[in-house]
């Protein structure tokens, strides 16, 4: 029997989103109940580097080894991945009989993310991302990022998005099959080549209540949620599509800094309520106001997401402005801080 291992390596990067998407419609496909937008941290080092390998001497069948542990396959997102790139390979192969049957073969999946995983630094994203990618790589599809996209969506709703760098759109599209909820280019990253982000870790334990989890709760039990993807969400998009059009930060950071507080506020009006911001999360948000304030313009955008860890965007030239604030606020008097710095501060990262 051919005993032949069969590889490709791909890395995807995480991306933070500026407009969340946070609420599903079809919990089966991953489909949201609103467009959400991101900016994916190409330049950064918070990324996920995975091999993915099919031989026939894999007796022990589909395996997944993420940071050095065996992890679950079975998983209904993880299944959902092989299955949809697996029948893209199965039909490769029926059009052209020459080409070994990898679609049939079992599959290894080794993973390394260089950052916390599952503590709200968008590891999900990155690790689908780099998964599909892989896959589709190994199996020489030729898929376009969009339609990569569409399967790592049902790994991760926000996986989508990290096909693409720069800025980028996902469509929650209105097809009952998922076939048009889809990522998109909004802009390239060297439209916008000053902006930056700085990653705060308040925390790097594993989030208390997950993403799916959250959402869901949200949907059934938040008033205000009807609110947000009405009215909130499509206002957010058209605004941030527009800020970004025009390199305008003032715009592009108050969007961010509202959608991430709408965002939370609907956590927080579901029964129980969800707290994903602590003490150290609010200590940014002031630090971010009294950066804005001396400043006398707008500088710098804190986001959060389904954790504690903030997220600042800002501009290359005002880094000394909020980067240097930041180390000065952090290596200080305010409370919490201290366990932001021992925790891990990242530096100042360029996307
Ligand atoms: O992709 P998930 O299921 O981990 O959900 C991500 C949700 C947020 O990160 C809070 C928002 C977003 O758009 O990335």
């Amino acid at each position: 029997a051919d005993t032949k291992v069969y590889r490709a390596s791909t890395t995807a990067p995480v991306n933070i989103a500026v407009v969340k998407y946070w609420g599903k419609r079809d919990a089966k496909l991953n489909l949201p109940t609103n467009s959400s937008l991101s900016v994916t941290l190409a330049q950064s080092d918070l990324r996920t580097l995975t091999t993915a390998s099919c031989s026939a001497s894999y007796t022990e069948g589909d395996s997944l080894l993420l940071n050095g542990e065996p992890s679950d396959v079975s998983g209904a997102r993880t299944q959902a991945c092989f299955r949809e790139l697996r029948a893209r390979r199965a039909a490769l192969e029926a059009a052209d009989p020459s080409l070994p049957k990898l679609s049939s073969l079992p599959l290894r999946i080794v993973s390394e993310n260089n950052f916390p995983t599952a503590a709200g630094l968008a590891s999900s994203a990155a690790g689908f991302a780099a998964l599909v990618r892989a896959i589709a790589n190994l199996y020489e599809l030729p898929a376009s990022p969009s339609e990569l996209s569409l399967i790592a969506r049902q790994g991760s709703g926000s996986a989508c998005r990290s096909l693409f760098g720069g800025y980028v759109a996902w469509r929650m599209g209105e097809n009952p099959d998922g076939s048009d909820s889809i990522a998109d280019q909004v802009a390239e990253a060297s439209h916008w080549p000053e902006m930056r982000a700085l990653v705060l870790v308040a925390s790097a334990a594993k989030k208390g209540v997950s993403s799916t989890s959250g959402m869901q709760q949200t949907v059934a039990t938040s008033g205000l949620f009807a609110e947000r993807i009405s009215r909130v969400v499509p206002q957010h998009m058209e605004g941030m599509e527009r800020a970004i059009r025009d390199r305008d930060f003032a715009a592009f950071a108050e969007i961010t800094m509202r959608d991430s507080n709408s965002f939370h506020a609907t956590c927080a009006d579901t029964y129980p309520p969800i707290f994903y911001m602590n003490d150290v999360s609010r200590a940014a948000v002031r630090a971010v106001e009294q950066i804005n304030a001396a400043a006398g313009r707008t500088v710098a955008a804190y986001t959060f997401d389904a954790g504690p860890n903030a997220v600042i965007y800002y501009l290359e030239q005002d880094t000394e402005l909020v980067v240097g604030t930041f180390y000065h606020v952090l290596g200080g008097e305010v409370p919490g801080w201290k366990q932001a710095i021992i925790s891990g501060l990242k530096p100042s990262l360029s996307l």
